[in-house]
């Protein structure tokens, strides 16, 4: 891990790196491609072109959550700063391009730190400066690092608690058994007192789900097919990314989204055989052949609160929108 400092204009931050090397990235990537199902994790799907195309997901109609979530946030951000409490070092999980954070930030009083934890370090530099530009008094410490691996919170600065704040719904990209290993791994990062300001997304309706993954626009399908992009780049592969399509759809036994991309036709793929290591693994494609890219599962109430429970949270606080589409939730 390096720790670094790094400035713009007058305001400067503490940059702790933990960015996960392209040999992880391709490991994984071998990882998911030599096993069945075939997966890729989605946590590689924002790289910086992945990061902007998410960003226009977000902006699209059919995708409700961002839109639900920050009007939950709006109507309720005093609520929860006030149950979240004074002087707190706040930890932000994937604070992405942090529209969310402002909302709970300016509500916050006297806040000890703001410490974002991104795996998108051009990101998280800026955003992090843009914060402590915002607010001259707060402390911001950026980690640089997959927050599903391993890494330490920076705790020099004194504070009454650490809560942390993990919007979005990402936490329905976890099966749920891993879901409840994360949730237990945040509950010892914070420590005994500690807290957490969690966005779920709720079940519903299934065309409403269907929909908000395969969007008319196509900028879903865009944001699936750049992981193979990324991987061509990163990880010396050879994806056609005209051979491959972008499937979207609701399994409702398991309750979540299934992305996928799918091989248009017979067709092998070579992975890795970089300039250091030159072994390549070829990977076989038949027609129809597919890899699993993605789950965004959604929860109902009271399976989730049996999982936050199992983990050693209580769930103190619940808000949602009218229609109980999405639920922001502290636990304690
Ligand atoms: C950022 C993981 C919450 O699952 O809805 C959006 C990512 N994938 N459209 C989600 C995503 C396809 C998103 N999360």
């Amino acid at each position: 891990m390096r720790i670094s400092e790094t400035r713009a204009g007058a305001r400067s931050i503490t940059l702790y790196d933990y960015e996960p090397t392209p040999d992880r990235i391709c490991d994984d990537v071998v990882r998911g491609l030599t096993r069945r199902p075939r997966t890729l994790p989605p946590k590689y799907f924002y790289d910086e072109k992945g990061a902007r195309i998410f960003e226009q997901i977000t902006e699209l109609e059919a995708y409700y959550p961002t839109r639900t979530e920050i009007s939950i946030l709006r109507a309720h951000a005093a609520e929860m700063a006030e149950r979240v409490g004074r002087n707190v070092r706040l930890v932000e999980f994937g604070s992405g391009s942090g529209d969310k954070t402002w909302l709970i930030l300016e509500h916050l009083v006297a806040p000890a730190a703001y410490i974002p934890v991104d795996i998108s370090r051009a990101q998280l530099v800026d955003f992090a400066i843009r914060v402590s530009e915002a607010f001259p008094n707060l402390r911001v410490e950026a980690v640089c690092a997959d927050y599903t691996a391993e890494y330490e919170l920076p705790d020099d600065v004194p504070a009454s608690r650490s809560v942390a704040f993990f919007p979005g719904s990402t936490i329905g990209n976890f099966e749920p058994g891993e879901a409840e290993t994360f949730l237990g791994r945040v509950r010892r990062l914070v420590g005994p007192n500690g807290g957490l300001l969690l966005g779920v997304d709720l079940r519903k309706d299934p065309g409403v789900i269907e929909l908000a993954y395969n969007d008319p626009q196509g900028v879903t399908a865009e944001f699936n097919l750049n992981l193979l992009r990324r991987i061509n780049r990163e990880c010396y592969a050879d994806f056609d990314l005209d051979g491959f399509r972008h499937n979207a759809f609701f399994d409702d036994e398991a309750s979540r989204i299934e992305m996928r991309l799918v091989s248009e036709r017979r067709q092998a793929v070579r992975v890795g055989g970089g300039p250091e290591d030159g072994a390549a693994l070829e990977v076989e494609f038949h027609q129809g052949d597919h890899i699993t890219t993605e789950y965004s599962h959604k929860y109902d109430l009271l399976r989730f609160a049996g999982m936050a429970d199992a983990a050693g949270w209580r769930i103190t606080d619940t808000w949602t929108d009218e229609r109980e589409w999405f639920a922001v939730l502290l636990l304690e």
